[in-house]
């Protein structure tokens, strides 16, 4: 009787383990097909693949976002979804930007489905654009530059590309279609960052997370304008002594100033630079934790695919972190906002001051030393104030850092006039 309980007992005790080890292994089987399955593709993306309708057909939710970058979704205080024209909000552009296409036509950007149109439509460089203008402006580039390679893309004139190009910005210039991995393609990104031995294999997924934007999202340069091989200054590093380190080196300028003969550096959108200097960068926040934040569809948590501008998502992009009010979370960055402003006005007033002193005590006959001298202070003055002005976060990426330049760019606007002051003056 007693051996028979304990038979019993067995088998009881060996069927339930065989069932939950069994479960157990099924369980892990599911997962595991869930893993591969993550992303269930219902057609295939090629490899190539630029059209983002396509990739859409698998990831409905994130189409449906990216395509939401389209819609004007009316202003916030300092950017937001409006297609500003700066030069007529801000007169004194005319003047910083003379003799330089930026004069001419300046509109504030939109989101990623708009960039295409935008570039094709800027009257900036008129019919002269090179093949390099449309870097940042198009997912049909990934392909063209594994097709022809990113020099013949380069050098090819833009009027030219334009017909091989009708995608803007979308999923293939920041996934990998088989993966679904983040991955930039812009050559001049992966020079850049190897210049900088810094291994993108080797990028966590955080990093990926800032990388994918900082492809676009950065100061670059022509290499010459015969020949607009696309670079980025980044060699001695990634502030803007250490740029215009670089610019000095290799004797660039983007124009020169007409008034006072200076040889000018245009800032283009140096939101990576700035972001890199700033107190998010260093707690590991990156671009898309602002700009793309995990919203919850259904059972699932998504990345929101409308990139755009944080302040219109406040309860998404900062309060997983931030215990503040919405209301608290704007005003803070509105007064950061309000603060650079203010300096920017005051460096603007100050660098058109000194260009029109250089320009007088030229007239005057100043002796060329002091006008030389007075002009290097001009193009330093003017790349600092530029750099936070080309950039799109009006200080808020880095507050501390963009007042540092705007500091400096008052002192050297300053010093330029003085330079020129004394000269006429004998003092
Ligand atoms: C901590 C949050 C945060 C991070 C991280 C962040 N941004 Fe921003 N970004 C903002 C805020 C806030 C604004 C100001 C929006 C406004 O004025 O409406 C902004 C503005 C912008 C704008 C202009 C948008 C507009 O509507 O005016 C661009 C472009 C941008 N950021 C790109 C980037 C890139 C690229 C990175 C990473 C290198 C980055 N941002 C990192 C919060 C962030
Ligand atoms: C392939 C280049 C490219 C990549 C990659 C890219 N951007 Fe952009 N982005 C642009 C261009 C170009 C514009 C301006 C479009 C225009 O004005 O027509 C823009 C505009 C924006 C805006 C302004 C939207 C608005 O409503 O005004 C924000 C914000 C932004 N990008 C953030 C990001 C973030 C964050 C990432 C990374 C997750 C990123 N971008 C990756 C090229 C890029
Ligand atoms: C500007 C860069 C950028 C573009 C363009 C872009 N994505 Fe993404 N995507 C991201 C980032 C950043 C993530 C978050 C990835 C992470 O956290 O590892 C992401 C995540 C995803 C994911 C994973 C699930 C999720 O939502 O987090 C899918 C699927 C996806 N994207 C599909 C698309 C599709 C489809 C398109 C085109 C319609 C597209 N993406 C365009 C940057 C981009
Ligand atoms: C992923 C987390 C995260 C997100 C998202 C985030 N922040 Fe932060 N934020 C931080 C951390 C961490 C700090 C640094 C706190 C510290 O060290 O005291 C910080 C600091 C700040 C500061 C103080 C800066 C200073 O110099 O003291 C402000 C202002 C701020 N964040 C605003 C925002 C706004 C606005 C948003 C949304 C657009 C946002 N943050 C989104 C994590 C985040």
């Amino acid at each position: 009787m007693k051996e028979n309980r304990i038979y019993v007992s067995l088998f009881v005790v060996t069927t339930l383990l065989t069932i939950a080890v069994a479960g157990l292994l099924l369980n892990i089987a599911q997962r595991k097909q869930e893993a591969r399955n993550r992303f269930v593709q219902v057609v295939p993306i090629a490899d190539f693949e630029a059209n983002p309708e396509v990739w859409g057909k698998n990831f409905p939710d994130q189409y449906d976002g990216w395509k939401r970058t389209a819609e004007a979704y009316g202003p916030t205080e300092f950017g937001g979804g409006a297609h500003r024209d700066k030069l007529a909000l801000n007169p004194r552009l005319k003047e910083l930007y003379a003799g330089y296409s930026f004069s001419i036509e300046y509109h504030e950007r939109r989101g990623h489905a708009r960039a295409l149109e935008d570039v094709i439509a800027t009257k900036r460089m008129g019919d002269q654009k090179p093949g390099t203008c449309m870097s940042c402006k198009s997912s049909d580039n990934v392909r063209l530059w594994n097709e022809i390679g990113p020099e013949k893309f380069f050098l090819t004139p833009m009027r030219e590309l334009q017909h091989q190009v009708s995608h803007s910005v979308s999923c293939l210039n920041c996934h990998d279609p088989k993966t679904m991995d983040l991955r930039p393609a812009n050559p001049a990104f992966l020079a850049a960052m190897k210049n900088r031995n810094i291994d993108l294999a080797k990028a966590t997924r955080q990093e990926m997370r800032t990388y994918v934007c900082a492809q676009c999202h950065v100061e670059y340069y022509f290499e010459t304008p015969d020949r607009p091989i696309l670079h980025f200054p980044w060699e001695n590093g990634l502030r803007v002594e250490e740029m215009e380190r670089h610019y000095d080196a290799i004797g660039f300028a983007d124009w020169e100033h007409p008034v006072s003969g200076a040889k000018m550096i245009k800032a283009q959108h140096p939101d990576y630079e700035l972001w890199s200097t700033g107190i998010h960068a260093r707690a590991g926040v990156a671009c898309a934790d602002c700009h793309m934040p995990f919203r919850r569809v259904g059972a699932q948590k998504i990345s929101d695919h409308w990139v755009r501008s944080p302040l219109v998502n406040i309860a998404h992009a900062c309060q997983t972190c931030h215990r503040q009010s919405e209301e608290e979370m704007r005003e803070r960055v509105v007064t950061i906002q309000r603060r650079t402003r203010e300096l920017m006005d005051r460096s603007e007033v100050a660098i058109i001051a000194a260009t029109r002193a250089i320009a007088r005590a030229k007239e005057a006959g100043a002796p060329e030393k002091a006008l030389e001298d007075a002009r290097a202070l001009h193009r330093r003055a003017q790349f600092r104030w530029d750099f936070v002005s080309s950039e799109n976060s009006m200080g808020f990426h880095s507050p501390q850092e963009a007042a540092r330049l705007l500091g400096e760019a008052i002192d050297f606007a300053r010093q330029a006039e003085i330079t020129v002051l004394r000269a006429r003056t004998g003092m």
